[in-house]
């Protein structure tokens, strides 16, 4: 099938969407009456996200970016989600019905190709009032909450959760080698990027080299000096709710990139069982989804691969 020139720009941004391990877990049909956004269950992550949690946020994030690609050229799209056969597939059925979309998303349309995440470091300086009041907005109006968490003693207790549950990740051996599995070379279009000389050693390194407490020191260093620690969460837990996350994060994130800022991502509480509920108790909310940092990166972050838009195509 022909598909328009603008709806593939439209795709094109959604696949610029970011996605645990660069997964890239979506693939999209395109019919007249709209496009529907389907998660990869063949790009999940089995032991870092068992439950397709991170998997299903990540579409999120590219619905997300469809939604504001579309919002710039004046339309509106509906979007609705469906249980699709009896796997744990989501399906999410947008169609141009116009109108849907007037919650003032064309603006962030250029700031989708200049995301990007930053795993190194920020300058210190904390955005202003202004920037997080505009950013904990963006995740209302998805549907989300959005917290920094600015008490130091709360600082303090996350910064421990973040070592004590980064530390019991990389004592996982099954955790690791999934981690080594998606570093590859920038040439296959997903994954976190290692140099193709230089990637076997650095994924036996991740396997069987590097100690689980120096990484959980260096997280637990980032999430301590993070200019603005924030927790992005929704009222109750269910597959609908991990959809509105993701489109939430990317909302976020559009709006923070407006701002000058990056995230990076310190996730490893909510990613454990025995860590997600400490997390919970101390905002006293509904279940935390997505733990990150954002600020102005110190140096330039570098885009990540992507695959080409016909791999993610579903006909
Ligand atoms: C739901 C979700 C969870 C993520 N979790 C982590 C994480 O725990 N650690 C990390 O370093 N990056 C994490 N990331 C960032 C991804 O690795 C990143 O989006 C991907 O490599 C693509 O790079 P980009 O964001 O620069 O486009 C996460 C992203 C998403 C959407």
């Amino acid at each position: 099938m022909d598909i328009d020139p603008v709806i593939r720009e439209w795709l094109r941004l959604a696949g610029q969407a970011p996605s645990s391990h660069n997964t890239q877990p979506w693939r999209f049909r395109v019919h007249r009456a709209g496009i529907e956004v389907w998660t990869d269950p063949a790009r999940s992550l089995p032991v870092n996200d068992p439950a397709g949690r991170e998997r299903i946020i990540s579409c999120g994030c590219a619905v997300l970016n469809l939604r504001t690609a579309a919002a710039a050229e004046g339309q509106g799209l509906n979007l609705r989600m469906e249980q699709a056969g009896d796997g744990p597939f989501i399906r999410l059925l947008t169609g141009h019905r116009g109108g849907a979309d007037r919650q003032g998303l064309a603006h962030l349309r250029d700031w989708i190709d200049v995301r990007h995440s930053w795993r190194g470091r920020f300058h210190p300086a904390s955005p202003s009032a202004e920037i997080v009041t505009s950013l904990v907005q963006a995740a209302y109006q998805e549907g989300a909450w959005l917290v920094p968490i600015t008490e130091p003693e709360a600082r303090r207790a996350v910064v421990e959760q973040v070592r004590a549950a980064t530390a019991a990740q990389w004592k996982d051996p099954a955790w690791r080698n999934e981690l080594a599995y998606w570093m590859r070379a920038p040439s296959h279009g997903d994954g976190l990027p290692v140099s193709r000389f230089g990637g076997g050693l650095i994924r036996w390194s991740m396997r069987h080299l590097v100690s689980a407490r120096a990484m959980a020191g260096s997280e637990a260093r980032a999430a301590r000096a993070a200019p603005l620690l924030l927790v992005l969460g929704t009222r109750i837990e269910g597959p609908m709710q991990w959809l509105m996350t993701g489109q939430a994060l990317q909302r976020v994130l559009l709006e923070a990139t407006r701002h000058g800022l990056c995230a990076r991502y310190l996730n490893q509480p909510i990613q454990q069982n025995e860590w997600r509920p400490k997390l919970a108790q101390l905002l006293g909310g509904g279940p935390p989804q997505l733990l990150f940092a954002l600020g102005r990166p110190d140096g330039t972050p570098r885009p990540t691969p992507r695959r080409p838009l016909e791999t993610l195509l579903k006909h």
